[in-house]
């Protein structure tokens, strides 16, 4: 969830606003039909009004949506833009687009539904033929030095006398973070590991693999990724790290521990990206063979590890496990049943605060409780 603030800086990124308008430009035809998904504060979904769109369906989940509708009517244009405050994978339209634009990028486009809901909305929300803005976005990775960046596991190595804080440095190593690498830290020329065909992909999982020989004696920290993008034609822009620094940035995924190379080593590197529910566990794997063919390294690293998750929890995801509701899930299953276009929040909460007296301990509480399932289910 964005703040308002973190909406503005997306649109004050002046080199991905301009190529995303000037893709728009070429694309945006007078009588054409446009979709904004995720539209934020709506500044894409105005430009294609402006630029003559018949019709424009900004289509925005978050609140912030009531904002943009009011930007719209400030800019004139909100006769021809229909808010529609869903996720994209929820909405019918009456008729489907000619250009569908889309940001639901993080720091990487490999980020919570952004492939599933491209796909969904390639196949039900856009004519054949339609333009998808981005067109392909390219990832890629290299090798880095990077002893700054590293300090933020190196520094668990001599966090107190007499404690080992081993266990806590294996979870931060598991860990990316988003670090602005420096073009003369790579110890070989970075390369593209995958590519995100929006007008083809149909998974949301993405895997690579790439070879890389070693340029210079030095000692490697991590892996930077970061990606490019094809917004339309030759329209686009790119987050390395030699070019001016975007609102995305690079991703620096750090070794287990650092491993001091010759020139002339060669290092594999597989990259898997697994969508697990709303987000991906990546999986980095870091080999490195010296010029006698000897292993310096066989690292084998994964989200996974970096988010702690108790024995209890893991048990109650195996596909065996036998799971009974709890006392809060039988309230929570009384409420949606009680949800029937019969009652009000009110006459809800006080059957379930009647039902339920040593959960619901006060009205006030179980008030509290048909709201928030209210906000997510109600129609
Ligand atoms: C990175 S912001 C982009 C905002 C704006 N389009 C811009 O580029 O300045 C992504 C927005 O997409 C929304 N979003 C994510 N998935 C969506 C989906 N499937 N349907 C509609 N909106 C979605 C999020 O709530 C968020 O506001």
């Amino acid at each position: 969830m964005y703040s308002v603030s973190g909406y503005r800086e997306m649109i004050a990124d002046r080199i991905r606003s301009a190529a995303y308008l000037e893709s728009l430009r070429q694309t945006v035809r007078a009588d054409s039909i446009v979709v904004e998904i995720g539209s934020g504060l709506g500044l894409f979904a105005i430009e294609a009004a402006r630029l003559g769109a018949r019709q424009v369906f900004a289509i925005e989940p978050a609140n912030v949506i009531q904002i943009s509708r009011e930007i719209a009517r400030v800019a004139g244009v909100a006769d021809r833009i229909t808010f529609i405050q869903e996720l994209s994978t929820a909405v019918e339209l009456p008729e489907r687009a000619d250009v569908i634009v889309s940001d639901l990028r993080g720091l990487l486009p490999l980020f919570q539904q952004l492939i599933p809901s491209i796909i969904d909305a390639r196949e039900r929300l856009l004519k054949p033929g339609g333009v998808l803005i981005p067109d392909i976005d390219t990832l890629w990775a290299g090798p880095v030095e990077d002893p700054d960046q590293y300090r933020r596991v190196s520094s668990w190595d001599d966090l107190a006398e007499g404690v080992d804080f081993a266990s806590a440095r294996r979870v931060v190593a598991n860990t990316w973070w988003k670090g602005r690498v420096r073009p003369e830290s790579f110890l070989s020329t970075p390369q593209s590991w995958a590519t995100l065909d929006y007008k083809k992909i149909t998974e949301p999982d993405v895997q690579g693999k790439l070879e890389f020989v070693v340029n210079r004696n030095a000692q490697m920290h991590g892996w930077a990724l970061w990606f490019d993008t094809n917004l339309h034609g030759k329209v686009g822009f790119s987050n390395h790290a030699a070019l001016p620094e975007l609102i995305y940035g690079n991703a620096f995924f750090p070794l287990i521990a650092p491993v001091d190379l010759m020139e002339g080593d060669r290092i594999t590197f597989r990259f898997r990206a697994d969508l697990v529910d709303d987000d991906y566990v990546f999986c980095w794997d870091t080999q490195i063979v010296g010029p006698d063919c000897e292993n310096k390294a066989d690292y084998r690293q994964s989200s996974f590890f970096g988010n702690p998750i108790s024995a209890t929890q893991l048990i109650k995801q195996a596909s065996n496990f036998v799971p009974a509701l709890s006392e809060v899930g039988k309230v929570d299953r009384r409420i949606l049943e009680l949800m029937d276009s019969h009652r009000t929040i009110e006459e809800i909460a006080a059957i379930v605060f009647a039902e339920f007296p040593t959960t619901m301990v006060t009205k006030q509480k179980a008030r509290n409780q048909v709201s928030k399932l209210s906000r997510e289910y109600a129609r």
